[in-house]
């Protein structure tokens, strides 16, 4: 089944570019998506949100820490309707490349009833991050949730019923990626652009 946030994305090939030049590093393997395309993106997808959203009263925006604090910081930058910002906390990789347990770093503080919500996301990958705060948030009876996530890997959507996100910036391959929020080992998340890590890093517990 394809969700209204299927419909919207844009589709990156499996590819490689070059890290662009000052950002090299022997654990990056190269360049899956630059800052220009991810600029771009953002723009449209804030633009459709801000089309669709009902604006009745304020949203509340929710990005998830800290994976989506650049992507959050950049939509919200072209929004012009009036929200309540806070952020919530979630960790489920530590300093490894496998999903671990789901561990709340920073739990809903604001008043969400009867009020829609925007949760932000960086990458949707098993989906049981965003399974999780949607459960958590329901339990505070908002009007309305809705999910935004940066990047959705592929392969492991299709044929299954894992979490579908409302908005998607970018379809990508199952690759593990860091920069533009993204870490291995909490590093590389001030990339302008999305990267592929180095093979000779996946599955370690670096840092
Ligand atoms: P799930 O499996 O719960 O994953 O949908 C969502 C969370 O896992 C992290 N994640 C990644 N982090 N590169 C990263 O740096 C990746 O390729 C990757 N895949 C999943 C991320 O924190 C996300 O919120």
């Amino acid at each position: 089944m394809t969700t209204e946030g299927e419909a919207h994305t844009r589709t990156i090939p499996d590819r490689i570019q070059p890290t662009p030049a000052g950002w090299e590093s022997p654990e990056l393997k190269g360049m899956l998506i630059s800052a220009s395309e991810i600029q771009s993106r953002v723009r449209e997808l804030a633009d459709q949100i801000q089309s669709q959203l009902p604006m009745d009263k304020p949203i509340v925006i929710l990005p998830v820490l800290s994976g989506s604090f650049l992507f959050a910081a950049d939509l919200v930058r072209h929004w012009r309707f009036a929200c309540e910002l806070d952020f919530i906390g979630l960790s489920s990789y530590g300093a490894s490349t496998q999903p671990g347990l789901i561990d709340w770093t920073h739990k809903i503080k604001t008043d969400i009833k009867d009020k829609h919500v925007l949760v932000i996301d960086d990458i949707l990958d098993t989906g049981q991050t965003l399974d999780e705060v949607k459960k958590e948030l329901s339990k505070h009876h908002p009007t309305a949730i809705h999910t935004c996530v940066l990047l959705n890997k592929t392969l492991k959507t299709s044929g299954s019923t894992r979490f579908q996100a409302d908005y998607t910036g970018f379809k990508i391959p199952d690759h593990f990626v860091v920069g533009y929020g993204l870490d291995f080992a909490l590093k590389f998340r001030q990339l302008p652009f999305v990267g592929l890590l180095s093979p000779n890093c996946h599955g370690t517990d670096a840092d």
